[in-house]
């Protein structure tokens, strides 16, 4: 019979996990756009426009993708790339290669308990998975996940009490990393969830019952599900209301207000966290300098995907300033219109440590569940290490800003 003692040492010995395409997608299933396509047919328009689209104009949505094809890579040539390893560190612990699940609130919505099978995706995988504080999913259903690494996204709210005992509930149950979303104030403006009619939580009204009945396959392996196990899908995490009704989104009820986040609550979460502490959404140098004062161990460049403030800076335009800010002192991770691998190359040659994705493991989950995500993850990786040996770099420390070519760059 094993141990416990040896199984452990088994897992210690083993080689990390690495995503690996997933042969039954292989054929149909390329790269992201691929996906994205693919769950675009799967799901109601509500619910595939709330997880693709961004806010008010969508400008920062289209730059970041835009923001990629700005920054050039550079051939390396003559330069023997035949041993490669993609594997990176963050917080002194490996990951397969330098990306994390970022948290995604409904994940839930794209399958059922996608939580569940992105934390799943995310083991097999070898990389992060962060559960997001409006997730469906509940932290210790997670946590039922044995294997794999596991953060924390909050969503502070006013009701400082209420969030002190969810960070307190994630800590318990063995989640190692801390992300305190810094970019959400207020709700964010996004018209086609009214046109759409919908709503967090999940509500039945005329516009949402038109689009739900034309997509009987998501009724039946979503919806179906939830309401055999309980009723509509709601957030996990959220307290009800005097009726009894779950309140709604972040900033949509007075004690879920997330507009008086102020930097002294990270020595609270100090004193509750051991573990890292990140916060989220950062765009100002000032910020970084702060940060680090008030004892952070990263921060994440991010626009929340396009998602919140229209026309916020797309992150590889402004991860230079950040970096230089930062100055070795804590680390800077990047999102934001992540869709190939060499766009995590890029974030890398420009200083950071890895990068958080969202929307694509989301279309893969809505493909194939657990088994979607895990080819998401094993496009994004292909995709990196062929950029690596383009460039010529052998392992994740050769990147540099060497591989790249910029608009300075050019003689003048
Ligand atoms: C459907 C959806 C829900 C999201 N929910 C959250 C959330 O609850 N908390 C948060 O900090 N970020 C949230 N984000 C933003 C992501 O963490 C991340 O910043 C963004 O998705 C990165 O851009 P990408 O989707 O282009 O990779 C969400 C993103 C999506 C697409």
């Amino acid at each position: 019979m094993t141990t416990p003692e040896a199984s452990d040492a088994a897992r210690r010995n083993a080689p990390w996990p690495q995503p690996k395409p997933v042969p039954a997608l292989a054929d149909k299933y390329l790269n992201i756009e691929d996906l994205r396509l693919g769950a675009k047919r799967r799901l109601p328009r509500g619910v595939f426009e709330f997880i693709d689209r961004g806010s008010e104009d969508e400008a920062s949505l289209r730059d970041n993708r835009a923001s990629f094809h700005r920054v050039k890579l550079r051939n390396r040539v003559m330069v023997d790339v035949s041993v490669r390893s993609t594997e990176a560190q963050i917080f002194g612990k490996p990951m397969s290669f330098p990306l994390a699940i970022a948290p995604t609130g409904a994940a839930g919505l794209a399958c059922y308990e996608g939580e569940l099978e992105l934390a799943r995706a995310a083991a097999r995988a070898g990389v992060p998975f962060t559960l997001a504080t409006p997730s469906l999913t509940s932290i210790e259903r997670v946590a039922t996940v044995e294997e794999g690494r596991k953060w924390f996204q909050l969503y502070m709210w006013r009701d400082r009490a209420a969030s002190h005992a969810l960070v307190k509930r994630a800590r318990d149950a063995g989640f190692e990393t801390l992300i305190v979303t810094g970019d959400t104030a207020v709700p964010p403006i996004r018209e086609y969830n009214k046109r759409n009619g919908f709503n967090s939580p999940f509500t039945f009204n005329a516009p949402i019952v038109m689009d739900v009945a034309t997509s009987p396959g998501w009724m039946w392996r979503v919806l179906r599900p939830y309401l055999r196990n309980g009723g509509l899908p709601k957030q996990a995490h959220y307290p009800n209301d005097e009726k009894g009704q779950q309140v709604r989104m972040v900033g949509g009820a007075e004690q879920l207000r997330g507009d008086n986040l102020r930097w002294d609550d990270i020595a609270r979460l100090r004193e509750i966290w051991k573990g890292p502490i990140l916060v989220k959404g950062v765009h100002q140098p000032e910020d970084v300098l702060r940060g680090i004062q008030e004892g952070l161990d990263g921060v994440i460049v991010s626009n929340h995907g396009g998602r919140n403030l229209d026309t916020a800076v797309a992150s590889l335009d402004v991860l230079p300033e950040i970096v230089a800010a930062a100055n070795g002192k804590l680390a800077v991770i990047a999102d934001s219109g992540i869709r190939r691998g060499g766009d995590i190359l890029k974030a890398i040659a420009l200083g950071a440590s890895c990068v958080l994705s969202g929307r694509p493991t989301l279309y893969g989950t809505a493909v194939a569940g657990e088994d979607g995500a895990v080819h998401a993850l094993a496009l994004l990786k292909r995709e990196f290490d062929a950029a690596m040996a383009y460039t010529g770099a052998t392992k994740v420390s050769d990147i540099t800003a060497k591989c790249l070519w910029r608009e300075a760059d050019a003689p003048r």
